[in-house]
């Protein structure tokens, strides 16, 4: 056999041992050899770089670049479903479509609660993956879609040449547990819920990430020229018989007993699914009738999503603690007698704030209905009044801070009290020490929490600045810290002064100052010097920035402890300035530039990079000084018009690119120039029934 066959006889091999063990849940042979013939494989395509192929079952691995996504058009919008809480409102659905289209057959099926997409199919392979986006475009994942088990890379059996598919990349429990296990250790933020968790992995820049996290897929709709199939029912036997993951629990229901039926049981048993599910979707099965009853602007007429009602239970209101957040923010939780919901026994509570409190009149020993919402920490929605002692008081919010003791302040506009002793407060403290050393931040690896409270408890850091004082013996002190840790955690510090000037302005935690902001700060001043000198007038020029965070900007600059520990930082060698870049070219120096809409080949912020590589200036609004405005699909219309009025050039992407002589990101030269669309009408065209 030569080394072609052998490759593509593994590749074959490969794919369908992984379509047994992620779409059938059948393995047939084990991990163990399962990962020997991967590793041949691996090993024969680096020896023979001439037969890569981007749909090799060892492209699953991701890879460790990072990639920015092209949005894409969708060919037909992707649509949204309309809702109803009500089994009424779905009698009423029923009836309409029977008293239009005579006796139907319904398709039910369950509504995973995870983020759709849109693949696409060329002779059996896969060729692209968007994500929804906002219906009419959105973003191509296909490098980390790739990465999912269940995605067939290749398929088998009478597939049509071309086609789309669509449907739904969801996170099991199971890979979210973990997740959430694996960021809690490491100090970072969770996820609220599997489906943030499912959306936030798919829009990871390196792919192999993704390949890490365990997210699943299933298909529930095909669009297709080719397809002579009549049915919704026949094309998801159909697309299973190409190796897609079709769920099993979809099922034809002829009356509106039989659909009421199906959601009634999967109301309970939905709770025993290893994955999340919102609701029940009910599609007319027959697409002749689908046809006939056509689509409103936002959703198809022939289907609706019955969605199940979050659960509630009731329990007491034991007593409310008051947690003091890196900011200052008080977040007051109760404590609830415990009590079972949705598989998980509940203690607490999130109240949010005083003005949520005072609303509701939540008292102390009131029995209270709590409800697992998007978020981690269930909340209370109503207080039982019918249960309330007589006796009860309306609940006294506290005046001063439970950890340090100091007065509380209340920013105008702001729900949240807050405790002004920025200085003292230990929970504060503590709190930014572990925001400066987030991975987003200045990514200093091996400091978690707990470490962080010992290392301030033993005196050794104070503040963020004490951090480069530290020495691997000072660490090595410290219990349940090896010698080996020490050393990787001031390695993890000294490699922390290659971050980058937003990163750490990000990092130091000024009070609405997120990443965006932060690298919008960055991009604008350019140095840590600038910004200190900036007026409020002068930092709300910048991108992001108004009232509110310019004056929390001048607070946090203004104050004597800050700036010390900015000097010391600075002394430390951590970069307070914008790395210069070297021009490309000086094209547009003197000009100020606006961009604005959606593109094709870059992203906004490769453009706005462009322009400056090229010596021009980004500008954020169209003003008499703008020179040209750079517009991509769906450009704002109170842009264009001010941009007519004042009689501004506008260029597409492709003649803004061939004006500064570049390429595209894959080094193929500028597209033929894009007629600049400006209205969203929302016209494409729909996906109709006969095209599945
Ligand atoms: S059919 C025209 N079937 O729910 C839209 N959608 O609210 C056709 N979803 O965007 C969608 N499970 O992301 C359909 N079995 C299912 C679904 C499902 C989950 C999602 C999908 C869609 C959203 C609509």
């Amino acid at each position: 056999m030569n080394v072609l066959d052998k490759i593509t006889a593994l590749r074959v091999a490969l794919h369908h041992h992984n379509h047994k063990y992620y779409v059938e849940n059948a393995p047939e042979i084990s991990d163990f050899e399962f990962d020997k013939m991967m590793r041949e494989l691996m090993d024969l395509e680096a020896e023979h770089p001439e037969y890569a192929d981007e749909n090799s079952p060892t492209m699953r691995v991701g890879s460790d670049r990072t990639s920015e996504f092209k949005s894409v058009r969708h060919r037909y919008p992707m649509l949204s479903l309309s809702n109803t809480y009500s089994m009424e409102e779905l009698g009423d659905f029923v009836d309409r479509i029977e008293n239009e289209q005579g006796q139907t057959e319904f398709v039910c099926e369950l509504k995973f609660d995870g983020t759709a997409i849109s693949l696409t199919y060329e002779n059996g392979r896969l060729v692209r993956a968007v994500t929804r986006g906002d219906g009419e475009s959105g973003d191509d994942v296909t490098a980390n879609v790739r990465t999912i088990g269940s995605v067939p890379l290749t398929l088998t059996g009478d597939y049509p040449s071309e086609f789309e598919i669509r449907g739904e990349i969801f996170m099991p429990y199971a890979s979210f547990d973990r997740l959430n296990m694996e960021r809690e250790a490491a100090g970072e933020q969770l996820f609220a819920n599997p489906r943030n968790a499912a959306a936030g992995t798919l829009k990871q820049q390196q792919s192999s990430v993704v390949a890490k996290r365990g997210l699943d897929c299933t298909l529930y709709q095909i669009a297709s020229r080719e397809l002579s199939i009549t049915s919704h029912w026949e094309t998801l036997m159909k697309a299973r018989s190409w190796g897609f993951k079709i769920s099993e629990h979809a099922k034809i229901c002829r009356t509106k007993e039989e659909i009421e039926s199906f959601i009634g049981y999967w109301d309970t048993a939905r709770k025993e699914l290893p994955f999340p599910t919102d609701g029940i979707v009910i599609k007319v099965n027959d697409f002749a009738k689908q046809r006939q009853l056509g689509f409103t602007a936002k959703s198809p007429r022939w289907a609706v999503a019955y969605k199940f009602k979050a659960e509630q239970a009731l329990t007491r209101l034991l007593s409310v603690d008051f947690q003091v957040g890196r900011t200052g923010a008080i977040t007051p939780v109760a404590n609830l007698e415990p009590v079972l919901l949705a598989g998980t026994v509940v203690k607490r509570a999130t109240l949010h704030n005083a003005e949520q409190i005072e609303l509701m009149d939540i008292r102390l020993g009131d029995m209270v209905y709590v409800e697992k919402g998007g978020e981690i920490i269930p909340k209370i929605t109503e207080v039982e009044l019918s249960e309330r002692n007589s006796e009860s008081k309306p609940f006294e919010y506290i005046t001063e801070c439970p950890e340090c003791g100091t007065t509380l302040v209340r920013y105008e506009g702001e729900a949240k009290h807050y405790c002004p002793n920025q200085g003292g407060c230990r929970p504060q403290i503590l709190g930014r020490i572990v925001h400066f050393i987030r991975r987003k931040a200045l990514d200093i690896d091996g400091l978690g929490g707990e470490t962080v409270e010992l290392l301030y408890d033993s005196g050794l850091v104070k503040n963020v600045a004490d951090l480069y004082d530290l020495r691997a013996t000072d660490l090595s002190v410290l219990p349940r810290l090896g010698e080996k840790s020490a050393d990787n955690i001031i390695g993890s510090i000294a490699s922390s002064r290659e971050v980058p000037f937003a990163r750490v302005l990000f990092g130091l935690g000024i009070r609405f100052v997120g990443e965006t902001t932060a690298k919008y700060l960055a991009q604008h001043f350019k140095s840590m010097d600038a910004l200190m000198q900036a007026t409020k007038e002068e930092l709300m020029e910048s991108d992001e920035v108004g009232d509110k965070i310019a004056d929390s900007i001048i607070e946090y600059l203004t104050d004597e402890e800050n700036i010390a520990i900015i000097e010391r930082l600075r002394r430390a060698g951590l970069r307070f300035e914008e790395e210069a870049k070297e021009l490309h070219s000086e094209c547009l120096v003197g000009k100020n530039v606006v961009i604005s809409g959606k593109f094709i080949d870059h992203t906004r912020d490769e453009l706005k990079e462009l322009i400056e590589l090229n010596g021009g200036k980004n500008q954020s609004g169209v003003s008499s000084n703008t020179d040209f405005i750079v517009a991509g699909e769906n450009m704002g219309p109170a842009k264009l018009q001010k941009a007519t009025k004042l009689g501004v050039t506008i260029l597409s992407e492709s003649e803004f690119i061939e004006m500064i002589g570049a390429t595209n990101r894959d080094g193929s030269a500028p597209a033929e120039p894009i007629s600049v669309e400006v209205s969203n009408s929302g016209e494409g065209e729909a996906i109709q029934g006969s095209l599945f």
